[in-house]
């Protein structure tokens, strides 16, 4: 049965180990405003821990995933209020991004529809993203008159050549998904009726993997992008020995099953979790 925040603008439902975690303002394109900000890092929070939840898609209701930070709401309301309450909504919205970017258990953005701006802050703190071929998106910034603000310029530079980071944040035009994948905004494109059946089929992948290892690599993932090699090569000998001492068994029961009892081969798929002694 799905669930809603007490105001309404997040709604989730927990299904088959996966969280399906919905923006849920449709009436106003599911943009972000201070009260949903609020209400999905408590979403994010009470998700993060549960056994029940082994990945968790973000998505939108209706036909936008997010048209980005809400122009009345965030922006002429809390400016109206002074600097502390802008301060405030920009932290209560990085915040949640950034609890997104380093969460626990593995995250795919299912993007439905429209993504603009601040949107890019969630898209990029999935872990995994795809996208409808028929959803738009936009670095809209420019069209009314401020700069690609919230991180969204960093994410731009950090998933796109600098030509087209450039262009897309000057020009103001959008890109349907076929476009944001090859542009590599997201990993897939497919028409809009496939897309909650990939979205599951990944889904289901990553919840068998084990998943202490799942969290260190996609911590590593983010994390290497700015270390030199040495320092990289340094860092993930520590990640590994660090998430040894959270599971101590799972890598010797995934050799086990391959070495000795020649059930899987880890070039092919993940090893059976279910069989691991704890
Ligand atoms: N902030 C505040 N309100 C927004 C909003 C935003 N980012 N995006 C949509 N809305 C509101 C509209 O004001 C409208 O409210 P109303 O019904 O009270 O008039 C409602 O949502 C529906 O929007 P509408 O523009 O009628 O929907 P549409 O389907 O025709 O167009 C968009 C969808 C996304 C193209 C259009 O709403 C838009 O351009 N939104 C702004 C996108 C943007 O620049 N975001 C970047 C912010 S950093």
């Amino acid at each position: 049965m799905t669930e809603t925040s007490p105001q309404g603008t997040v709604a989730y439902d927990v299904i088959d180990n996966i969280a399906w975690v919905k923006f849920n303002r449709p009436e106003k394109r599911n943009c972000m405003s201070p009260t949903l900000n609020r209400e999905m890092m408590e979403v994010l929070d009470a998700l993060e821990f549960r056994d029940d939840v082994g990945a968790l898609v973000l998505t939108g209701e209706g036909t936008a995933w997010s048209a980005g930070m809400d122009l009345k709401e965030y922006f002429r309301e809390t400016e109206a209020k002074g600097l502390g309450a802008t301060r405030q909504a920009q932290r209560e919205s990085y915040g949640w991004w950034r609890r997104l970017r380093w969460y626990q258990k593995p995250t795919i953005a299912m993007v439905n529809g429209w993504c603009f701006g601040g949107g890019y802050g969630p898209l990029f703190a999935c872990d995994l993203a795809f996208a409808a071929e028929e959803a738009q998106f936009g670095l809209s910034e420019i069209n009314w008159g401020i700069l690609p603000g919230g991180g969204a310029t960093k994410i731009a530079v950090e998933l796109m050549s600098f030509r087209r980071a450039m262009y897309h944040a000057m020009m103001g035009e959008n890109v349907d998904g076929k476009t944001a994948a090859e542009w590599g905004l997201v990993n897939e494109a497919l028409p809009l009726a496939k897309l909650k059946d990939r979205v599951t089929e990944v889904a289901q992948v990553l919840i068998k993997k084990n998943p202490v290892a799942l969290k260190a690599t996609k911590d590593a993932i983010r994390r290497v992008g700015e270390m030199t090699y040495d320092n990289a090569e340094d860092f993930l000998v520590r990640a590994q020995e660090a998430a040894n001492s959270y599971d101590n068994e799972g890598r010797k029961e995934g050799i086990k099953q391959f070495i000795d009892e020649k059930t899987y081969k880890p070039g092919l798929g993940a090893y059976d979790k279910s069989r691991q002694q704890v």
